[in-house]
């Protein structure tokens, strides 16, 4: 895409600068599939990325324009804040984005919440960011890099006022089926405002599918299933999978001890005694995530499987999140309440079988933690595509180590080497576990081997690359057109 200028909009930011006690500004970097896949390709690409503007310090570290210049230690793009009050986080983030589509689309057994508030702001947010495009934008055809769902009506808005661009949105978590859908208020207008982009992206065809479904029940366009495109109003949007991964070799990776010291320095920051079997989880505290479930399948694990008891423990890592929503922190209670009552029946006074580490944890720390492993849990309920799978194939360069895999995410079509299992099914996961710490060695790593190879080939480059190449193309057809 030779001169063509790249903007991306998304709701999180990939760096959080933050007030310290004591005085001092650190920078964190959130826990979010969508920042880990976008971000080593803009570092990598150069350009603007739009995002509102959470941390404390945020205000403070932004130049007269709300720009800042990043990565921190080797500027290579610009970060644009955009600042929200309260009641627009409150109705837009909290509300419309995350009472709304987020339990809709994960079909998670949470009742989604619309309110007409949430709306009003949800679309006053898309407004807001929208400007900031056509403001930041130097030429009449940029390339927007749209990102999820709290962003819905901004292509459209986009593609009004600069109907040259190519708008690629990507949608980073599942699309439900049409039924489904059916249950939000305002349907048409979401489906209007993503068809105001040129190319749409979901993980898998089955969710691009769900979105055809989508579009023919509830809205008057056409549709074309050979060219995988519908059109509305004059405007054709291709609909595509791109299915998402991780940056491939993972900076994590650099500087991480061998394997062995891992396993001994979480062993010793957890009290785990040295001959004790390490089992991880690591996410967000998200109820689409199963982590309950999981904690069930570990208790049912030590019933049929005594023999683990005393030599095996699972840890379970998860950042606090959206805890102003009363489902994340019932989870939380839930989850807390949970892990007490299996210690308390299984557990011993110097062994218990869950350890849960609730905060933010950071890329190294998280890598460590799968370097320790024997096997780790990926037992969402429901998920787009899960990159904390990838991210663990990626951590164990010693070819160690079992993934025990929901047959829910979108990673279980692409990891088929991973125990795939049903997360719903306490004695199906439990069952997983026991193979991943008796599996053989070499088994393993014929596993491990196999999904490594599918991580590194089919990288986060080529995931951006693919829909970059796609948006090239059809530049060039409209240059042609026109
Ligand atoms: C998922 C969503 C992202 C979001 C991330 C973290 O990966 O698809 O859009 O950034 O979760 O959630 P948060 O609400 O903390 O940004």
């Amino acid at each position: 895409l030779p001169g063509a200028e790249v903007l991306v909009v998304s709701n999180r930011e990939p760096y959080i600068h933050n007030h310290i006690e004591g005085g001092g500004i650190n920078v964190q970097i959130p826990a979010s599939g969508l920042v880990s896949a976008i971000e080593p390709v803009i570092r990598a690409c150069g350009g603007t990325w739009i995002a509102h503007g959470s941390g404390s310090a945020d205000r403070d570290t932004v130049d007269a324009a709300d720009r800042i210049a990043v990565p921190p230690d080797a500027p290579s793009y610009a970060l644009r804040r955009i600042w929200l009050t309260e009641e627009q986080q409150d109705g837009y983030y909290y509300g419309f984005s995350n009472e709304g589509m987020w339990p809709l689309c994960h079909i998670a057994f949470v009742r989604p919440a619309f309110r007409e508030s949430d709306w009003r702001y949800y679309r006053e947010v898309n407004e807001m960011f929208a400007d900031a495009v056509v403001r930041e934008a130097k030429t009449r055809d940029p390339i927007v890099l749209v990102q999820d769902y709290h962003f819905a009506l901004l292509p459209r808005m986009v593609r009004k006022r600069l109907p040259k661009a190519t708008i690629v949105t990507f949608w980073h978590i599942p699309w439900p089926n049409a039924e489904t859908f059916g249950i939000c208020p305002w349907k048409e207008e979401i489906i209007d405002g993503l068809l105001g982009s040129s190319i749409l992206g979901f993980h898998t065809d089955f969710h691009c599918n769900n979105f055809f479904e989508t579009v023919d029940r509830f809205v008057e366009s056409r549709i074309d299933r050979e060219r995988r495109s519908a059109t509305l109003g004059g405007h054709e949007t291709l609909v595509r999978p791109y299915p998402i991964s991780i940056e491939w070799p993972p900076s994590a990776l650099a500087g991480q001890k061998p394997v062995p010291a891992c396993g001994a320095a979480v062993r010793s920051r957890f009290g785990l005694g040295e001959g004790v079997r390490i089992g991880v989880g690591i996410e967000r505290f998200d109820y689409t995530k199963g982590i309950v479930d999981r904690m069930h399948a570990v208790d049912a694990l030590l019933q049929n499987h005594p023999e683990w008891l005393g030599r095996f423990t699972f840890i379970q890592a998860a950042a606090p999140t959206r805890s102003k929503i009363a489902s994340y922190r019932a989870l939380q209670d839930e989850a807390v309440a949970l892990a007490d009552e299996i210690n308390a029946r299984h557990g011993t006074p110097d062994w218990r079988p869950i350890v849960l580490s609730i905060r933010h944890h950071d890329p190294a720390e998280v890598f460590e933690l799968f370097r320790a492993a024997d096997f780790c849990v990926v037992s969402s309920l429901h998920d787009g595509m899960n990159l904390v799978a990838k991210e663990f194939v990626a951590a164990r360069d010693d070819e160690r180590g079992v993934l025990v895999l929901s047959t829910f995410a979108g990673a279980s079509r692409e990891l088929v080497e991973g125990l795939i299992v049903n997360p719903y099914y306490a004695y199906d996961m439990a069952d997983a576990m026991n193979r991943a710490l008796t599996m053989p060695v070499a088994e393993q790593e014929a596993r491990m081997r196999q999904m490594r190879a599918l991580v590194r080939t089919r990288n986060v480059y080529r995931w951006a690359g693919q829909m970059l190449l796609d948006a090239a193309q059809l530049r060039r057809r409209e240059a042609i057109e026109t």
